[in-house]
């Protein structure tokens, strides 16, 4: 596993995504995500993100790392409008997550984003909060983040980045990789619809020497080859699937004209 900068932390390339996966109740899903932690324990993968939002994802990454606590580095996200709501919510994240430490703290897709930093930023200063962030999932959110990021207000920012969406590409690499804000990247497959929508298959053959198996792989490993991405945190409902995405690390390398044959791969087959 490849380890970077997120902060002061070192973080693995690849992370987990907890969105719709882990919103489960059941005791045999539960116990499916236990596996898929189990794996990312194998695979050296020590990032997860979760959020309020996300259903009963929170209690359930809680309940599983309640005794792992030092093998992850979690990142939630606050989502609601106004302070009470937000110190409310944001009090039942640490209950749920079962910690007294949160390493990131994000603002869910801005929303109030004026009210939550503040308090973010308090619990930041009361030693709760390791880092700030905030995710965006559309450009119109850009300018705003950005300024957030010269403001130094924001130590990590989440937002979508992959093959045939490369909207942070312009502005928002190039300002983090100037301040060292980190990046995590969300939706890396585009929910999956990259691996399961293709109209025909990828040639993947110039990419094995690199260690790239899977459609999957290429995917990743075109986003974490980009050196300005901290993490890519796709997430699964398959604990197999947990090493296959790690693996795509080995090609956190890849040389810029196997990014651009991944890309022509994604619009031909796409
Ligand atoms: N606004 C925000 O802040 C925001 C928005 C979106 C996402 N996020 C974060 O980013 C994370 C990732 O985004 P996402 O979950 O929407 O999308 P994603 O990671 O791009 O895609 C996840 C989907 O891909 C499938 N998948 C995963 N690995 C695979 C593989 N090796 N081969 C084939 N299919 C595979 C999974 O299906 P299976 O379950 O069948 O494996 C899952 O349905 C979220 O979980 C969340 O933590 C944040």
């Amino acid at each position: 596993m490849e380890y970077r900068k997120l902060g002061s932390l070192d973080v693995s390339a690849i992370g987990l995504g907890t969105l719709r996966t882990f919103d489960v109740t059941d005791d045999d899903e539960i116990a499916v995500r236990r596996r898929i932690v189990d794996n990312c324990l194998k695979s050296d993968v020590n990032l997860i993100d979760t959020a309020a939002w996300y259903g009963h994802a929170e209690q359930v990454v809680g309940e599983i790392t309640e005794d792992l606590r030092d093998q992850f580095y979690i990142a939630t996200k606050v989502r609601t409008e106004g302070k009470a709501a937000g110190e409310a919510q944001i009090a039942r994240s640490f209950e749920l997550l079962k910690t007294g430490y949160i390493d990131l703290f994000q603002v869910h897709n801005m929303i109030d984003w004026q009210t939550h930093l503040p308090t973010l930023e308090r619990l930041k200063g009361e030693g709760k909060v390791g880092m700030v962030g905030v995710s965006a999932m559309v450009p119109d959110a850009y300018p705003t983040i950005m300024d957030l990021m010269r403001q130094r207000r924001v130590d990590a920012v989440q937002i979508p980045y992959n093959v045939l969406n490369r909207s942070a590409e312009d502005e928002v690499l190039p300002l983090a990789e100037e301040l060292g804000t980190g990046v995590l990247v969300m939706e890396p497959l585009q929910k999956g619809r990259y691996v399961l929508e293709l109209k025909q298959q990828p040639d993947l053959t110039p990419l094995r020497d690199y260690g790239i198996n899977t459609w999957a792989q290429a995917l990743l490993a075109w986003v974490i080859s980009d050196r300005r991405v901290s993490s890519a945190i796709p997430t699964t409902s398959r604990p197999e699937r947990v090493q296959e995405n790690a693996q795509a690390a080995a090609a956190a390398e890849l040389p810029q004209p196997f990014r651009d044959y991944i890309r022509s791969e994604a619009e031909r087959c796409l």
